[in-house]
């Protein structure tokens, strides 16, 4: 090869690595803790390095889960939960002593976890909690900045407040963009909490669902869901929107243009979509719904009035079996990855639409047996309480309509319950008994498209798996 060919190629190639690099470095997800059987936090790691995933979003400071991050440079956001607020707000002393454990303590030379921003609360005024944070949010991150600037990192170091976007909207009557501001009972606050990022040089952290935007609205246009042009666009000061995000991002900027901020960072802490529990949460919709966002993401070129890259963090990493299902049955399944660490589809992470398979965790399973009702059971009578029993304490929530195990028979709906509850106890005997109508199987219980799963050996905490009223039959 003529030299100035190999200088081509060098050329070319580091070319390429910065862009692969500059686009996957934009992009992050988030890894959340409500899980009875969590998979290794080192084994997490290692996927998100053969994934290139250099940023995660944690929502608390877990050390286990912080200690596997050390050295590794992945960019890591803490997080502070919503029920610690209240006392950050009223004592700094809390707010020095939380950045002392968990911001100092990792992000010294000998530990060197990569410490990018601490959310200070998560979605703290979101309605349904009937203003309960409103009070204490503010002072709290207050308290949490401070307290950072006072340990020396507060340059390298932001304090956030990662929101829901029902802060801001447009009224029914001007659905627009240009018509968006913070909302009426949290404005002044919300201003004040603008102010305050932008003296810091702190961003704005929001949370954009286009999943709910269809899920609450059963009018909603699907196609404006999702990226991929065949909504019929809206209008807006002669901008064009094709797609709900876009419209929502451009909604907080012009709330934040209101609020005379209309420069300040703009971070997206949740965007994803989930695969079960719901008519519209399926593997499908979810490819279709990435594929469109890793494409626009990847273009680098933002939204109609925000022409610039943005920075986000998939929501989620691994489905959390033990979330809350008060907002839906969904809750349990945003993870692009599986329970036990496998991709549920192809997804190309730097942008380039080329379909790659995602690297899956490398984890251990319990023996290859499952719990299901006994064939010819006569006590029939048994069958609702035990099932209500089973499903109070494992996940039923493949079951309900529109799920993937939805055409399930009263029967087969009792065997799923039953073992969910069985790998949930970590296949304890005990845990299968069910008042003597059910039985251990070696033969695979799935059905169709109805995974009847094998739990993992977890390190998880006894505690963390719920035992409350184990090996109670009816
Ligand atoms: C540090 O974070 C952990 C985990 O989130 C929390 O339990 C602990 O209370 C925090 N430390 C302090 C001093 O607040
Ligand atoms: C930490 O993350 C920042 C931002 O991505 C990066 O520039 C820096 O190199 C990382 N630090 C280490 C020690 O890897
Ligand atoms: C908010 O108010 C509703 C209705 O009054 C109540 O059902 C719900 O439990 C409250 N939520 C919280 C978090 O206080
Ligand atoms: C199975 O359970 C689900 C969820 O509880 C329920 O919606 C469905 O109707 C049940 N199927 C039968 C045949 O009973
Ligand atoms: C059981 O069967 C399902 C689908 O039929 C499959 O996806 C799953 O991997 C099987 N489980 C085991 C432990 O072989």
């Amino acid at each position: 090869m003529a030299l100035p060919e190999i200088l081509l190629w060098v050329s070319l190639a580091t070319l390429m690595a910065t862009a692969d690099a500059a686009t996957t470095s934009l992009l992050g997800v988030n890894w959340g803790p409500m899980v009875s059987h969590p998979i290794d936090p080192k084994s997490v790691v290692k996927m998100l390095k053969a994934n290139h995933i250099n940023k995660v979003k944690l929502f608390d400071a877990n050390s286990d889960t912080v200690n596997a991050l050390a050295g590794t440079g992945i960019e890591v956001m803490l997080g502070i939960p919503n029920d610690g607020l209240d006392s950050l707000s009223k004592d700094y002393g809390k707010a020095e002593a939380w950045v002392r454990q968990n911001v100092t303590a990792f992000v010294s030379a000998k530990l060197a976890v990569n410490v990018t921003y601490v959310a200070v609360g998560n979605e703290p005024f979101l309605k349904s909690y009937n203003g309960s944070f409103v009070k204490s949010t503010f002072p709290a991150l207050q308290n949490v900045q401070k307290a950072l600037n006072k340990a020396g990192v507060g340059d390298k170091i932001k304090a956030v407040v990662p929101l829901n976007a029902d802060v801001y909207n447009s009224p029914a009557n001007k659905p627009v963009p240009s018509a968006g501001d913070f909302r009426q009972d949290i404005h002044k606050l919300m201003v004040n909490i603008v102010h305050f990022l932008q003296s810091n040089n702190a961003p704005f952290v929001v949370n954009i669902y286009p999943f709910l935007s269809l899920y609450n609205n059963p009018n909603f246009p699907k196609d404006f869901a999702f990226f991929d042009g065949n909504a019929r666009p809206i209008v807006d000061s002669g901008k064009t929107y094709s797609n709900v995000f876009d419209a929502n991002f451009d909604t907080l900027v012009w709330s934040l243009k209101k609020a005379g901020a209309g420069d300040l960072k703009i971070i997206v802490g949740e965007v994803g979509w989930p695969t079960n529990g719901d008519i519209n949460a399926n593997v499908a919709n979810a490819k279709r719904f990435y594929d469109g966002l890793l494409l626009k993401l990847g273009k680098n070129q933002g939204t109609p009035i925000r022409p610039i890259p943005i920075e986000g963090y998939i929501f989620s990493l691994i489905d959390e079996d033990m979330k809350s299902v008060l907002p839906g049955s969904f809750e349990r399944h945003w993870g692009i990855f599986t329970y036990d660490g496998k991709p549920k589809f192809s997804m190309d992470l730097s942008g380039k639409g080329m379909g790659k398979h995602l690297v899956p965790a490398q984890v251990e399973y319990l023996p290859f047996q499952w719990c299901v009702l006994k064939k010819d059971v006569k006590e029939l009578y048994k069958l609702a309480g035990n099932m209500d029993y089973a499903c109070s304490l494992g996940d039923c929530t493949a079951l309900g309509y529109g799920s993937s195990c939805n055409g399930l028979s009263k029967y087969e709906n009792a065997s799923y319950a039953f073992n969910m509850y069985f790998q949930m106890q970590d296949q304890d005997v005990r845990g299968c008994d069910f008042g003597g109508i059910a039985e251990i199987v070696t033969k695979n219980a799935s059905t169709g498209d109805c995974l009847f799963p094998i739990q993992i050996i977890s390190s998880a905490l006894p505690g963390q798996v719920p035992a409350l009223g184990l090996f109670v039959t009816f």
